[in-house]
């Protein structure tokens, strides 16, 4: 009986996988990858079909992502990342193929089968705590708006926030009586162990909860594509402490890699190509207000690589704009060396009157702001009027020290041509010679290590490139293609082999030739190697191109053949054998002739 149920469930999950299956490849055709992808990384067209960016799931300076729309695929030819258009999404979010699955069918519009499709335990808790940020969401701005939101919505006046602004960025109101959440997700029927999890309620001693924000401001934190993952809780009053209440980590939101107000602002972003990074919620709107729409805030914690890779994504530009004060300047500070590291191109922006970027923008206005903006330094300028600020000039050692200072940063520029133009600039900064400035910097870049990320390129010849390229992309003309290399001997040398012969097989099996079809069979070398040679470049096969590769393998075979012959042939004399010399030199001449006629 036991048997029987479990075969019954199993046949269930295979049935279910099914209808995953069939609704993934409609999903997969009705959606462009690189449009998908585009959201998230800044690509450029490389080809027809082809867009090249930097790659988010490594670092790098110079773009070895490759996203091909022929094959629907995505490839980094330096971390070797690759696959398609859900495993893309499922990486970059951070979430299960059913979730990324969902999250496309939303985007598009495309109605999920509901019944076809069995989430995983981790996928359906994410999915209630999503929607329990919903509801959550919705309570806190309808509080906001009714009776018990005067408190606040004097606070936002005094704080020079007209109603539009926090409409926009959803700020809302958390109710005093510590039950308000409480009873909605009960209500919504959420089991004891989700309410839990979602952050959102906390448990008592004696196990029952009670709400974790009461009687603050809330503002919503969203992940890149737009859902409500947590909240930002901030005290009405000096005497509530902590002053701002965090949502904790919970399945859906991962603190180290979100930043504060990024969904909203990287569209800006890319268009201007440049981010403003600034410390505080209040700072990202207040600065938005005032019409600069491309900011992000790390919300207070120190900036993390992951956060640092999120925006850059986006743009390599950043302008730092923390507050003022000396816990500003230290966090700037340290900040910096981080985006260096992830090749960012950095600047600083200071703030005068001891005003952080929100009092700035309403005390002085936009055009003040924009000035600072437009003055902010290249960051060593700014490292180096900070160290000149601590030391004496005036001795030599006040000098070694200001240079010392400089060197973590100096260490992780990895271009040569930049670090040279950076110690001249910094020598004629700080007025001291420029043998000097090189000759330090030099001995700091000896000291770190070089971390070499390049992959050997795999060697494929031009004629096996346009091969697969036909046979892959060029359906009219692969049959025909097959036919002719299917007896040709040679290809048993080509590095390529083991994707023509799952080629053949596939062919013979009558199976469409797709690239998912013949990668999925490879193992992970030829993938590679596939790779190589579909994806890199964007390679259109007209049939007399691709006949003429034929030609060009056959000759290569006969090169082979004329090779192994003679050196048969010298064996045989060797070994006095005369007669199968003999042979073997008529076998050549034979094959001579017919490689004469072929051209
Ligand atoms: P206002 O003080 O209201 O102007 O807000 P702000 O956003 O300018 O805050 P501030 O510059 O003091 O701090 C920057 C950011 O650090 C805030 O937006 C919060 O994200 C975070 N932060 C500040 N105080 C606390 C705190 O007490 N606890 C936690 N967890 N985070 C805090
Ligand atoms: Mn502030």
């Amino acid at each position: 009986m036991e048997h029987l149920a479990e075969m019954a469930a199993n046949l269930c999950g295979i049935i279910a996988t099914r209808g995953a299956m069939d609704f993934k490849e409609q999903l997969k055709s009705s959606v462009d990858i690189a449009s998908v992808v585009g959201e998230y990384v800044r690509l450029r067209k490389s080809g027809t079909q082809r867009y090249m960016g930097l790659c988010p799931f490594h670092t790098e300076k110079k773009p070895s992502f490759t996203v091909q729309v022929v094959h629907q695929l995505y490839k980094c030819f330096s971390c070797g990342a690759g696959g398609d258009v859900f495993k893309f999404v499922m990486e970059i979010e951070g979430i299960s193929f059913y979730e990324a699955m969902k999250l496309l069918a939303e985007r598009y519009g495309i109605p999920m089968p509901k019944r076809s499709l069995v989430a995983d335990e981790d996928s359906k808790l994410r999915e209630a705590v999503f929607q329990m940020h919903e509801l959550a969401q919705d309570s806190f701005r309808a509080s906001l708006k009714g009776p018990a939101g005067e408190a606040p919505r004097s606070y936002l006046v005094r704080r020079g926030m007209v109603p539009e602004t926090a409409e926009q960025f959803g700020l809302g109101y958390s109710e005093r009586s510590g039950r308000t959440l409480l009873r909605l997700f009960e209500q919504h029927q959420f089991t004891a162990s989700q309410i839990e999890q979602s952050g959102l309620v906390r448990k008592r001693e004696d196990g029952s909860f009670y709400d974790n924000f009461r009687n603050r401001l809330m503002f919503p934190i969203h992940n890149e594509s737009g859902k409500i993952i947590g909240f930002g809780g901030r005290a009405l009053s000096p005497d509530d402490n902590p002053k701002y209440l965090n949502s904790p980590e919970t399945p859906i939101y991962r603190k180290s890699f979100v930043l504060y107000n990024l969904h909203r602002a990287k569209e800006a972003i890319r268009k201007e190509d440049r981010v403003i990074l600034v410390e505080g919620y209040m700072d990202a709107i207040g600065v938005t207000a005032a019409g600069f729409r491309a900011v992000v805030a790390s919300c207070g914690t120190s900036l993390t690589p992951e956060q640092v890779k999120a925006v850059k994504r986006h743009s390599q530009r950043i302008v730092v704009n923390f507050d003022p004060d000396a816990p500003g300047a230290n966090a700037a500070e340290r900040s910096i060396n981080l985006l260096l590291e992830e090749g960012l191109q950095v600047r600083i922006m200071e703030l005068d009157g001891d005003l952080d970027p929100d009092e700035y923008c309403k005390e002085r206005g936009a055009a003040a702001y924009q000035e600072r903006l437009d003055k902010a330094k290249g960051y060593f300028y700014w490292l180096a009027d900070r160290a000149r600020s601590k030391y004496d000039m005036h001795t030599s050692e006040g000098i070694v020290s200001v240079l010392k200072s400089l060197m973590p940063a100096v260490q992780r520029i990895s271009d040569k041509l930049e670090r040279m133009a950076i110690a001249n600039d910094v020598a004629g900064y700080i007025g001291v010679d420029r043998g000097m400035v090189l000759d330090s910097f030099r001995k700091a870049v000896a000291e770190r290590h070089e971390k070499a990320f390049e992959r050997p390129r795999v060697e494929i010849r031009a004629d096996e490139r346009v091969l697969l390229n036909a046979v892959l992309g060029e359906p009219e003309i692969s049959s025909e293609l097959i036919r002719e290399l299917r007896p040709i001997g040679a290809m048993d040398r080509l590095s390529s082999r083991r994707i023509f012969h799952v080629v053949f097989a596939l062919d013979a099996a009558g199976t469409p030739l797709t690239f998912d079809e013949v990668n999925a069979r490879l193992e992970e070398t030829d993938r590679n190697l596939l790779a190589e040679a579909v994806l890199r470049e964007d390679v259109e096969v007209s049939r007399e191109e691709a006949l003429a590769a034929v030609e060009s393998i056959r000759r290569s075979q006969a090169q082979n053949q004329r090779v192994e012959l003679k050196a048969r042939i010298k064996e045989s004399e060797r070994g006095g054998r005369w007669e199968e010399a003999l042979h073997l030199m008529e076998e050549l001449q034979q094959l001579e002739r017919t490689s004469r006629e072929r051209r």
